[in-house]
């Protein structure tokens, strides 16, 4: 991956992280590129990838690939998913839509998070393929179930239930920044908010024209219009820090399609989320760095889990992941497919729709480039074999 970008031509998620550093007001870059406390697991996700090793192999007939898979009956381009983030329509003018776009015409699916800025009706609007929907649980149950309800309505399939966020991990560059806080002296709120009229390109798509504090799925727990400190007093007031495995059964009977449980990290936590719902999916997660830092990175502790669950649950990861030729360690290491977060959210801070189609189309490519010269043709034949063992 290079790190001096061609601003002609973006190519890596590097070149778009570069083009989303310049677009972006500092608050905001910094809230999506950064992570918990020191940053450890945060770089510890994204080297792990660069540093599995793939295993050449020569003179198979690799004239026909197919990079194409099957997940909870959904015929997808690749085992690749965009993964939920929160606040993205801040990012660029209604980004969920044009990523959900995006992943339409490349046949992957789009997951909404709850703390979107697009709500999920809004993104019904605007495609025609399935998206799916992550779920935080709520202390207030009866909205939660509304929200359940809502996603029921917009045709939604998969149900991924976050668990690794029963508290916030401290994201330091936040309040660095003076982002999300509740109680800064005026003159360096002001000072803070200067940085949002200086952004030029950002002020005319996103604030002009964005509505980029809308907060769409939690219509009628906190209004439009609501501060990034009011959205931060809510979550700390609405995530649930008594949530158990038991109640996995409240998400079960409110849920009747594939629940994906998301923030697993250990082995006895897959064992239980199989036996405590039977938990169709789960994704191994460590939030992208932004919880609990020091913790390993989700590359190393995927094949463990997969010995401890795999043929019983649909596995996924995600955290660090930047290009096709990840997507196959993920899938040589154990995973069904592969989850994007910034990699999603860099292109489409930086060009919109089309950013997230021109890195889609880049995935896919150097998937091709990596079963044919792994000396694969099918994602069901991707297996440890096509790494090197340390
Ligand atoms: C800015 C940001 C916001 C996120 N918001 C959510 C969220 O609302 N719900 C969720 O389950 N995960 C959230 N995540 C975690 C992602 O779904 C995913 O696990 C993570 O980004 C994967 O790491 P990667 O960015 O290296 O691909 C967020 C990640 C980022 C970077």
């Amino acid at each position: 991956m290079t790190d001096s970008p061609s601003f002609l031509a973006p190519v890596t998620i590097s070149d778009y992280r570069e083009l989303a550093r310049r677009r972006l007001p500092r608050q905001l870059f910094d809230y999506l590129d950064g992570g918990a406390y020191d940053e450890l697991t945060l770089k510890e996700n994204v080297k792990a990838f660069r540093n599995a090793r793939l295993r050449q192999r020569v003179m198979v007939d690799v004239s026909k690939i197919d990079t194409s898979t099957e997940l909870f009956g959904q015929k997808m381009a690749m085992p690749l998913i965009l993964a939920p983030v929160g606040l993205a329509g801040m990012m660029r003018k209604r980004a969920e839509v044009q990523a959900a776009k995006a992943a339409e015409a490349h046949n992957l699916p789009f997951t909404l998070s709850t703390v979107g800025i697009c709500p999920m009706e809004e993104i019904r609007a605007h495609t025609k393929a399935p998206f799916w929907f992550q779920l935080y649980l709520m202390k207030d149950r009866g909205f939660a179930k509304s929200v359940l309800d809502r996603a029921k309505e917009a045709g939604v399939p998969v149900l991924v239930f976050t668990v690794d966020l029963a508290v916030v991990g401290a994201r330091y560059r936040d309040p660095r920044n003076g982002m999300m806080v509740a109680d800064l002296p005026l003159h360096k709120k002001l000072w803070a908010g200067l940085q949002y009229p200086l952004h030029t390109r950002w002020l005319f798509d996103v604030a002009l024209g964005g509505r980029p504090l809308s907060f769409g799925n939690l219509k009628g727990a906190l209004d439009g219009g609501a501060g990034l400190a009011e959205f931060r007093q809510w979550i700390d007031s609405q995530f649930d820090p008594t949530v158990t495995w038991r109640s996995l059964e409240w998400v079960r009977q409110n849920w009747s399609g594939p629940i994906v449980l998301k923030g697993i990290l250990d082995p006895e936590d897959a064992r239980a989320a199989v036996s405590s719902i039977g938990a169709d999916g789960i994704v191994v997660s460590n939030h992208g760095g932004r919880q609990l830092d020091g913790v390993e990175p989700t590359l190393h502790a995927l094949p463990r889990i997969r010995d401890a669950v795999g043929g019983r649950t649909k596995i996924l990861v995600d955290g660090g992941i930047r290009n096709g030729l990840d997507v196959v360690k993920a899938v040589a290491s154990g995973a069904d497919a592969g989850l994007i977060g910034r990699a999603w959210v860099f292109p489409v801070a930086a060009r919109g729709q089309k950013g997230v189609e021109a890195v889609l189309t880049n995935f896919k490519k150097e998937m091709k480039v990596a079963m044919a010269l792994t000396g694969v043709t099918r994602v069901s034949d991707i297996d440890r074999g096509c790494l090197l063992s340390k």
